[in-house]
């Protein structure tokens, strides 16, 4: 069999873990609100409307921000349409996606259902086809105790207190032309730079987030960061990242697909350093740090995407049906993200609900979880504390799209409040099982508390709403502890978490 090695050490700690990476997204797409998160109607819905079959899955993630109202719904959102009494609110033509929005759900109602589940809102304004003075209307509804038009206009719809909206997206994806209201990053990087200093002006205590590229391989990728953080460095406090993975550019190749992670570390280091430059030339004090704010697989549904018919409501759109192995991807990319704990203070699994998400509905039944639900709950609830480095000896392999990667990675987690330390782990090999010995040389005492293993013998299999028949994590007793060393074997193509108390 083969073998490899992990070494923990808590003294080579990488950076308190910000909870924010465990992250999440709600857009007004497709069903990810209408017959998502929101159904009058449905046997589970409360008082609100909102489904609490939905609301059950989102609070065992524990995610601690949402993302909303979008995306590139955004840039077209009049946020107005969407408060006060809904028999008044507008339908309109939403062309980001080519749907009827009836906006019954607006701001108000989306902080009733995130205290539902527990989370914060993370909010984007939209620099698509407004500006400014629509985003400083925004914050002042939201955010401004009262005495003003739109602090008394809030209270005026039933919301006494403000919301209290601490982190804000200076638009989304402003690079790329699919984009309603698309600029150039001086444009862009002028505006946000305004925007930004008038809503540090209404409240000095929120976040700002400035659009980075849309994805790794936008032509502008590099220069467009550059450029937006010339102008607005002084006002924000963090730059985008977006990036989804699928197999459309791979050839269907399966290994370089889960080597994805290691593309992720790249991309999140060459920002780091476009943002450390733009630092060193302005002799600036502050780091610019790193909003992952949408990544995930996506690719199953475009085909069917495409048949969609205009302007209508609520279709089924971006519902990718994950395969197992999508779940060892995310695995991975949640392994990149904790490695760079020390700059990615903000993530978010895009999305939530029925839109390329881990949670599924039917609109007259059940919800149910993909099977990326998994490592995504594992990381949320068993992920916070220190990140650790971890020294990896793996057996390495090379595929179409990568050379010299690790068979297995992985990151250790360690919680010094509850004394633990959480290792996660994904082996990548298709064909073998290997053998992992894991050195926590500077940890005495420890016990496992459990051993967590995410397997299937058909790597393309899928959830769905018959549960019964899904893929689960099982716990298993296969670790050992020998000599202060953790031996166990993570079989071929699997999502690991061994969980361990420092007596
Ligand atoms: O998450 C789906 C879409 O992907 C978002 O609306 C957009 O920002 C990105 O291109």
């Amino acid at each position: 069999m083969k073998k490899a090695k992990i070494i923990v050490d808590k003294r080579e700690s990488i950076a308190p873990i910000d909870n924010r990476i465990y992250g999440s997204f709600i857009e007004h797409l497709g069903r990810a609100v209408y017959t998502g998160i929101y159904q009058p109607g449905h046997p589970t819905a409360n008082e609100k409307g909102f489904r609490q079959d939905v609301i059950d899955l989102v609070r065992q993630l524990r995610v601690p921000i949402i993302r909303y109202p979008g995306g590139n719904f955004v840039s077209g959102y009049r946020w107005e349409d969407g408060v006060g009494p809904v028999a008044k609110r507008p339908k309109r033509l939403e062309l980001a996606w080519g749907v009827i929005e009836p906006n019954e759900i607006g701001v108000n109602e989306f902080s009733d259902w995130l205290k539902e589940v527990g989370s914060e809102m993370m909010m984007a304004v939209n620099l698509g086809t407004r500006g400014m003075e629509a985003a400083q209307d925004l914050l002042e509804y939201c955010n401004h105790p009262s005495g003003t038009y739109f602090s008394d206009l809030r209270i005026q719809h039933g919301y006494k207190e403000p919301h209290h909206i601490k982190t804000w997206c200076l638009g989304n994806e402003m690079d790329g032309p699919w984009q309603i209201g698309h600029k150039t990053a001086e444009e862009y990087g002028r505006l946000a730079c305004e925007t930004g200093k008038v809503m540090k002006w209404v409240d000095p205590t929120i976040e700002l987030v400035a659009c980075g590229s849309s994805h790794k391989d936008m032509p502008t990728f590099g220069t467009w960061e550059e450029t937006v953080l010339n102008h607005c460095y002084e006002q924000v406090d963090y730059i985008s990242l977006h990036q989804y993975y699928g197999y459309e550019n791979s050839a269907h190749d399966t290994q370089s697909f889960l080597s994805k992670g290691f593309e992720m570390d790249q991309f999140i280091k060459n920002v780091v350093s476009i943002c450390d430059s733009v630092k060193a030339k302005k002799k600036g004090k502050k780091d610019i740090h790193l909003s992952f704010d949408e990544w995930n697989v996506w690719y199953h549904s475009h085909e069917q995407d495409r048949k969609i018919e205009r302007w209508t409501f609520a279709p089924h759109q971006l519902e990718d049906i994950y395969f197992f192995e999508d779940a060892i991807l995310v695995g991975s990319m949640l392994i990149s993200l904790i490695k760079n704990a020390d700059r990615v203070k903000i993530a978010c699994l895009a999305q939530l609900v029925n839109v390329i998400a881990p949670i599924m509905t039917e609109k007259d039944g059940t919800a149910w979880c993909q099977t990326i639900y998994y490592p995504y709950m594992h990381a949320s609830l068993y992920g916070r504390g220190i990140a650790l480095n971890t020294e990896i000896q793996s057996p390495k392999y090379s595929c179409v799209q990568f050379s010299d990667i690790d068979h297995i990675d992985s990151v250790a987690v360690y919680n010094e409040e509850k004394s633990e330390v959480s290792i996660f782990a994904v082996n990548r090999h298709l064909e073998e099982d290997v053998e992992v010995e894991i050195d926590l040389r500077s940890f005495d005492n420890l016990s496992i508390i459990e051993e967590i293993l995410y397997e299937n013998h058909d790597i393309k299999a899928t959830n769905s709403a018959n549960i019964s028949q899904n893929i689960i994590p099982k716990k298993v007793n296969k670790a050992k502890i020998e000599n202060g060393k953790i031996i166990t074997v993570m079989p071929k193509v699997s999502w690991n978490v061994i969980r361990l108390k420092i007596n």
